[in-house]
């Protein structure tokens, strides 16, 4: 995209790299995208041609199921061709820096590249280094761009509207790149945000995010719209944050007492992968009349489309829905 096309356009940055930074406008116009592919997705002839004769290269530097599904067919379904780069059998595993694998995929003329790495800024710092659209799908406990958007985008879709909505998010604060990409985005979005976390759980930074922190699971839920539930992220912890599993579930674990304290028809959320028995009860998760838990999922393939289809297509071009 030209520079000028670029500036008119209702999304006009060339990367995905936080929700940091986006305007309202911006949010609303991808999760707008996204509402229209929701439809589309359930069809069985759902395949459009958007990203026709464009690559889309997935690579994850750390593991995923979910997120590398998503975009993979996200991409495929816009008629792009995808390639998942396996870091594990990679040139990475023989010592190659990340910018240096990046420039032999630019080389290559990729259109857009989806990245996850256990770095905070390692995803950004590559942007800045390669000629195509980057997207973040995941940055160590900094960015997760799509997945506050998708949830967004469930959210919206189940209450009509996120302004105005009080949003408990639960649990792994201080390592959760979705809880920050979620705070972000609900805030900008007009929603209160209330941060309930042990305290060894909690981001130093968290009263400087415009939210409200609570060390109590039955004060912190007490009249909420939405409970997020973030899984403990062992593998960025070192050393010790909570006593053992059993009491980490006894205090800040989502059982149906505790939700007793939100709102009668709270909707119950999770990013996924879950920790049954440790963040959530496996019966809560489950229960389809109160967890969107699955749809979140569904909601993943229809805004990453939205993400792709913003990024990659010249201003002008699209078939107008
Ligand atoms: C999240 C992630 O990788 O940040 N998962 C996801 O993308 N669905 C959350 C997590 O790993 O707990």
């Amino acid at each position: 995209m030209t520079q000028a096309a670029l500036d008119n356009a209702p999304y006009p940055h060339r990367h995905l790299l936080g929700i940091e930074g986006l305007s309202p406008q911006e949010i609303t116009y991808l999760l707008d995208r996204a509402e229209t592919y929701v439809g589309r997705n359930r069809q069985t002839d759902n395949k459009k041609s958007v990203l026709r004769g464009r690559t889309l290269i997935n690579l994850f530097f750390e593991a995923s199921t979910r997120t590398r599904t998503s975009f993979e067919l996200a991409g495929k379904r816009l008629g792009g061709d995808v390639i998942n780069m396996s870091v594990a059998t990679s040139a990475v595993k023989k010592g190659e820096t990340v910018i240096d694998t990046a420039m032999t995929l630019n080389a290559m003329h990729a259109d857009v590249l989806v990245v996850r790495h256990s770095e905070s800024g390692a995803v950004k710092l590559l942007s800045e280094k390669v000629n195509c659209a980057v997207i973040n799908a995941g940055d160590g406990s900094h960015e997760h761009p799509t997945q506050a958007l998708l949830d967004a985008l469930t959210i919206r879709r189940r209450t009509g509207g996120i302004s105005g909505l009080l949003v408990a998010i639960c649990g792994d604060i201080a390592h959760s790149r979705v809880a920050r990409s979620n705070i972000h985005l609900l805030t900008t979005m007009g929603a209160r945000v209330r941060l309930v976390a042990p305290k060894t759980l909690l981001p130093a930074e968290a009263e400087r995010l415009g939210v409200e922190v609570f060390h109590d699971m039955n004060a912190g839920l007490a009249g909420c719209d939405i409970v997020m539930m973030l899984r403990l992220q062992t593998e960025r912890m070192h050393g010790a944050f909570f006593p053992s599993l059993r009491e980490y579930f006894h205090f800040f674990g989502l059982d149906y007492s505790k939700l007793a304290n939100a709102k009668p028809d709270a909707l119950i959320m999770h990013p996924g992968p879950m920790n049954r028995g440790v963040e959530i009860d496996s019966e809560v998760a489950d229960d389809i009349g109160r967890s969107a838990i699955r749809e979140q999922v569904e909601m993943g393939v229809a805004v990453r489309m939205a993400c792709l289809e913003a990024l990659a297509q010249p201003a002008g071009e699209g078939d107008g829905g």
